[in-house]
């Protein structure tokens, strides 16, 4: 079976699904949105660095819903505020058209019965499904840690952990202004602003995704966000960082049960991979108390001689995406419940 394709947006993750889409045999494109003027009109090939495919890049949203196809790959930047997607996800949905998107919506349902209402309604009118997926959110917690609960015979607290080198990452404005990198420590406040609100609602749906499907009740999700400030003067891609700037920011939540810490999930962005304690650690590393207790460490590296510069983080963004297509467009309208095999669950 060959599924038709549109891809929306063609950023770095974007592009990799575009390519992905391109390279397997039992998938067409059909379709390409894009929001630069500079690439609009162009060949969808031109802007994946592929050889042409007759398939012409557009901004018009009512180009794209005109389409037949069997699923969109949304692969938009996050925007403020997190809800600002929701209108074109829905007129995707009420199109006719399965959506995959890596721009948050991972479960709406964490935000309380009307969000999910909303999707659920836009897909029913459709007969589409939404699905919100990536590595992080997407795949570590909802997939990987939940799948392992399924050999404990008792879970009593998990923690995820995932840190990330940044040093690399090439936009000034991003890392100085959004990330709050080498600014000064007392003066970059992570519980409140733009940034916090976006990133406690994306992982919001993560977390309580994971109590859900394991019957935990969830009280309350407190975040307890900190920085690192850079121990020695740091030159990165998007410029310098004098020490006794911030030089990491660790973005952690804790899920609480019972009064106490079930879950706690740690989103660590470091300008400086060697600081102390970060050095040698893997990307991920999840550790889960219980009966018995369980450690798994996760890394991954960049392929070699791809004349690319698509990074790891991308291929597991895009190949979390491309392998959910099948079963997506199999499943009922509304928002796609990933499944999840036996995980423990309190009674
Ligand atoms: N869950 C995960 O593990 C995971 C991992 C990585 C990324 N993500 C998410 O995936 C999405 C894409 O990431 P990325 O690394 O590809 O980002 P990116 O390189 O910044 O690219 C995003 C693309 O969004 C488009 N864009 C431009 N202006 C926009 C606007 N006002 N509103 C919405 N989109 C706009 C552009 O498309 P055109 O260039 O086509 O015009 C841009 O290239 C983001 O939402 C990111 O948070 C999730």
């Amino acid at each position: 079976m060959t599924y038709t394709v549109v891809q929306w947006a063609t950023g770095a993750v974007g592009k990799t699904c575009l390519r992905a889409v391109l390279d397997h045999p039992g998938l067409e494109l059909a379709g390409l949105y894009v929001y630069s003027g500079r690439k609009a009109g162009q060949d969808a090939g031109t802007i994946a660095r592929y050889p042409e495919t007759g398939i012409i890049a557009t901004r018009d949203i009512d180009e794209i819903l005109a389409l037949d196809a069997d699923v969109v790959i949304h692969t938009a930047r996050l925007q403020l505020p997190y809800e600002q997607h929701d209108q074109d996800l829905c007129a995707l949905l009420r199109s006719g058209k399965n959506v995959i998107t890596t721009a948050g919506h991972h479960y709406p349902a964490a935000h309380g019965p009307a969000r999910l209402a909303m999707f659920d309604e836009a897909g029913r009118v459709g007969g589409a499904t939404l699905y919100g997926t990536g590595m992080n959110p997407g795949y570590v917690l909802e997939r990987l840690v939940l799948g392992l609960t399924g050999v404990c015979t008792d879970v009593q607290r998990i923690e995820v952990t995932e840190l990330l080198n940044a040093a690399t990452m090439p936009d000034p404005d991003f890392v100085f202004t959004v990330m709050g990198m080498g600014s000064a420590p007392a003066r970059l406040d992570l519980r409140a602003g733009p940034l916090a609100v976006l990133f406690g609602k994306l992982y919001a749906e993560a977390i309580t995704f994971v109590a859900d499907r394991m019957h935990v009740p969830l009280e309350e999700i407190q975040p307890d966000h900190t920085v690192r400030a850079a121990e020695r003067d740091l030159e990165v891609s998007a410029g310098r960082i004098p020490a006794g700037t911030v030089a990491a920011t660790e973005w952690r939540w804790h899920a609480i049960s019972a009064g106490r810490r079930f879950l706690t999930l740690s989103v660590i962005w470091t300008m400086d991979p060697e600081l102390d304690g970060y050095a040698g650690r893997n990307h991920w590393t999840v550790d889960i108390e219980g009966r018995p207790d369980l450690h798994l460490s996760l890394d991954m590296s960049d392929p070699p001689g791809t004349g690319l510069r698509t990074k790891a983080g991308q291929y597991v963004t895009a190949g979390a995406v491309i392998n959910a297509i099948p079963a997506v467009v199999a499943a009922p309208p509304g928002v796609f419940t990933p499944p999840v095999f036996a995980p423990f669950a309190r009674p």
